[in-house]
């Protein structure tokens, strides 16, 4: 009976020490909840929309879902300016729909990430109209300051310096009931709170309790690294200028003009960030799962790397934006390995590595790197060791929509002023609908009138519809690699990446007793001979998953020393091995020796009674 119960135990602490920090090696595939499905008609995507599709994303394999920002808002950064941070917005439903929504997706056993967006509320919040009113308590909870009297007009008064918003013009509007300025590094509807302020802090802390009580799996933090500013009482009391960067082709309108040594990147941020972690951690016990949290912050590397934690303390997974930004249409498959090798040397030893390929504020995959390599960026940020993030639609191949200036919503591009250059600074084609399929507004919406962004042109030819079940699509290989992707040896394998020319690139991973993977990119648009010789694996492979522009098929043989990629083909071959057991004790596992003590239990019970 003892031998019973320790094999018991044993099993279960197994199991647990084995249990997976289940995002360190997850697909999170982000929701811009606006454009994602709409579910009553009025051109707008909404919670409902998302629950509706919950089964297609369980289908796909994705691990978890991030929706940007859902709560109350007037919308004008869509949803990023925050009235109420334990509100949902009445344009994507209720709160009984989020809990509805969560409930669907832990059925599913798909997780939830929610954004969070420390730096600003919107100039519509109770905080902020509390402190514009100079509600006791609540005076300091924004980064005010006096304006200057103008030199030239004494009944003109200036803003207190010369910082400028992220999207263009004076970061500093004018209240006339507080009759002082307030900073807004974003619209002007979007004031900054004041970290300086420890019950600010303590708010925003409640704001994270909130969700986490709710089972939410952890956050996306939006731009963390701004916000703080300089301390003013280290400069009289003042916030002093931000002298000019020197970039050319700026005017003092625009923010790239400055050099912005105090608006961003401060070092009391990081400890703030350390602060959420802690709190995060209280919930491993209560939840039993860690929850993740991924901070934006677009900077250097040695600013974002500090994200991860200091040695002593822990952090968050910084977006990787140097994956993002640092490839581009021309890269060849030696700056790939350079950009990849330079996030795996330079992050923290036993810290977890992302690769972003795009998100609501850039433009797509296919449009950024050509319609010809969107099988191939969507491979690699799967097959990399750590977290793979997957923008909506990028699954499908989604291309930038054009959008009008007459149709154009973004603030960062109405604040251009410009109806001939605005495109430049446009997030709005990365926002279209979603392409469900080839009907009107693509499937996205049932609306007899316009959608909120028009949907993309090519919607007819690229939508789910057209590529869901069908052997060669941008979707079967997104999903066959997010398949591959749960395996041990892709999960926690090793990780070799090389490129034996400047159009081929070849990732392998190995765990030993598990099938290996080799992945390969063809950059060119010829046919290419690889040979694996180098890179251990068995000498005969199997073609696991095959895009779009591959000649080889699925389940098609190869010998490792001559493997001819046809252009532009993105594959995944592995050795035909069995598929082993991942390492880990599973719960079917100790559920075996329960079974048995209970079996025995009940004989002894009987034996003895009767
Ligand atoms: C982040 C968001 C972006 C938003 C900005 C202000 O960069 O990703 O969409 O406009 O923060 O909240
Ligand atoms: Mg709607």
């Amino acid at each position: 009976m003892r031998a019973i119960l320790i094999s018991v135990l044993a099993a279960t602490f197994a199991d647990l020490v084995c249990a997976d920090v289940w995002w360190e090696s997850a697909t999170i595939y982000q929701i811009y909840p606006r454009s994602f499905k709409d579910s009553d008609g009025d051109g707008i995507g909404d919670l409902n929309g998302i629950t509706e599709k919950l089964p297609y994303l369980k289908d796909t394999g994705v691990d978890a879902i991030w929706l940007s920002p859902i709560y109350s808002s007037p919308m004008y950064d869509f949803g990023y300016d925050i009235t109420n941070y334990k509100e949902i917005s009445s344009e994507y439903g209720t709160m009984e729909d989020f809990d509805n929504l969560m409930k669907e997706a832990k059925n599913l056993g798909i997780r939830v990430v929610l954004d969070y967006v420390p730096n600003h509320t919107s100039n519509e919040s109770d905080w902020f109209v509390k402190s514009a009113n100079r509600e006791s308590g609540y005076e300091d909870y924004y980064i005010w300051a006096d304006g200057k009297l103008s030199p030239n007009d004494s009944n003109q008064l200036l803003p207190p310096n010369n910082w400028v918003s992220i999207f263009r013009k004076s970061a500093w509007q004018y209240h006339p009931i507080r009759q002082q300025f307030y900073l807004h590094q974003f619209v002007i509807g979007q004031p900054d709170l004041n970290y300086r302020n420890t019950r600010v802090q303590e708010e925003m802390k409640d704001v994270l309790h909130f969700w986490l009580d709710k089972g939410v799996s952890g956050f996306r933090v939006d731009a963390v690294n701004i916000m703080y500013e300089v301390d003013p009482s280290k400069h009289d009391g003042k916030y002093p200028d931000e002298p000019p960067s020197g970039t050319p082709g700026t005017t003092p309108d625009d923010y790239e003009y400055l050099d912005h040594i105090y608006t961003k990147n401060m070092e009391e941020t990081y400890d703030v960030v350390y602060d959420w972690r802690d709190l995060l951690d209280e919930y491993i016990a209560r939840h039993n799962e860690s929850k993740v949290m991924m901070t934006e912050c677009y900077a250097d590397l040695s600013d974002m790397i500090r994200y991860y934690g200091n040695g002593v303390r822990n952090g968050s997974v910084p977006f990787n934006f140097l994956y993002l930004e640092g490839l581009k249409k021309e890269s060849n498959a030696e700056d790939f390995k350079m950009v990849i090798d330079n996030w795996m040397n330079n992050m923290p030893a036993g810290k977890t590595a992302n690769w972003v390929n795009g998100n609501h504020d850039q433009s797509r995959v296919g449009t950024r790197h050509g319609v010809k390599r969107i099988d191939a960026l969507n491979m690699l940020a799967l097959m990399l060791p750590g977290i793979s993030l997957t923008y909506q639609g990028e699954e499908i191949g989604m291309t930038d929509g054009s959008i009008s200036w007459t149709d154009t919503k973004d603030p960062q591009a109405c604040n251009t002023d410009d109806p001939t250059n605005y495109w430049m600074k446009s997030r709005d084609p990365a926002r279209t609908p979603y392409q469900w399929d080839g009907s009107k507004h693509a499937g996205f919406s049932n609306s007899s009138g316009d959608t909120w962004l028009p949907v993309a042109d090519n919607y007819e030819t690229v939508n789910l519809a057209a590529q869901i079940n069908v052997v060669k699509s941008h979707y079967t290989f997104y999903k066959d690699v997010v398949a591959i992707k749960k395996s041990p040896a892709v999960r926690r394998g090793n990780m070799d990446i090389r490129a034996p020319s400047k159009d081929i690139l070849v990732v392998t991973r190995q765990l030993s007793g598990n099938p290996g993977f080799a992945s390969i990119i063809n950059l060119s648009d010829q046919q290419q001979r690889v040979n694996l010789s180098a890179v251990g694996l068995s000498d005969r492979l199997r073609v696991a998953a095959s895009g779009v522009d591959c000649t080889l098929e699925k389940g098609a043989q190869v010998t490792k020393d001559n493997i001819a990629v046809s252009p532009h083909c993105a594959i995944v071959l592995t050795t035909t091995a069995q598929n082993a057991n991942n390492g880990c004790l599973t719960p079917k596992f100790f559920m075996k020796p329960l079974f048995m003590y209970f079996s025995v239990f009940l004989y002894r019970y009987f034996y003895i009674r009767y």
